[in-house]
C-alpha cells in the first residue's frame, strides 16, 4: 500500500498551554516520527474560532467551546507525515478525557473539570478535507 504525505492541524488548547504541556505534546508528535512544519503561539479571536468550529454551531457546547478556546494562548502547529491525520487522532485519544485510554495525550494528561465543555488539551484535524480547511484558517500563508 502506498500513501501520500499528509498534513494535520494540531492545537494545544488553552488548558494544555496554561499547564505547560505544549512541549509534551510536541514531544509525542516528534517521537511518533511526524515532522513539525510550522508553529505559532497566540490567543485566537472569535472570528477564527467561529470558522474553525462551524460544524458545531447550535450545539449546547458551542458557546462554552468558543469561550474556552478564546480564553488564552494556544500553540497552533502543522504536522506532516504519511497518515498523520489518523495517527495524531490516535495519539490524542477519545474526546472525553475521562474515557480516553491511558497512553494517549488526553488519557494520560486530561481529566474532567466539571465545565460545560470538555477541556481536552489538544485538537487534531479529523480528515484530509478538515485538514485543508483548518490549515487555511490557521496558517493561510501555507496554502
Ligand atoms: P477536536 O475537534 O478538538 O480535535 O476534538 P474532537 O474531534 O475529538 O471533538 P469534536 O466532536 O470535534 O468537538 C470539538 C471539541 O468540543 C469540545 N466538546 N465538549 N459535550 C461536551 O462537553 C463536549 N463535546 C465536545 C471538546 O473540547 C472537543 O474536543
Ligand atoms: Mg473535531
Amino acid at each position: 500500500m502506498t500513501t501520500q504525505t499528509e498534513r494535520s492541524l494540531v492545537l494545544v488548547k488553552p488548558d494544555g498551554f496554561k499547564r505547560g504541556l505544549s512541549g509534551e505534546v510536541l514531544s509525542r508528535i516528534e517521537s511518533k516520527g511526524y515532522t513539525l512544519v510550522t508553529l505559532s503561539i497566540f490567543t485566537p479571536d472569535r472570528e477564527r474560532l467561529e470558522r474553525h468550529y462551524a460544524e458545531h454551531q447550535g450545539k449546547p457546547f458551542y458557546e462554552p467551546l468558543l469561550d474556552f478556546m478564546s480564553s488564552g494562548q494556544v500553540t497552533a502547529v502543522v504536522i506532516e507525515g504519511e497518515r498523520c491525520i489518523e495517527g495524531f487522532r490516535a495519539l490524542a485519544g477519545a474526546t472525553d478525557p475521562s474515557v480516553a485510554l491511558p497512553g494517549t495525550i488526553r488519557g494520560d494528561l486530561g481529566r474532567d473539570w466539571g465545565s460545560k465543555v470538555q477541556k481536552n488539551i489538544v485538537h487534531g484535524s479529523d480528515s484530509p478535507q478538515s485538514s485543508a480547511r483548518e490549515i487555511d484558517i490557521w496558517f493561510p500563508e501555507l496554502v
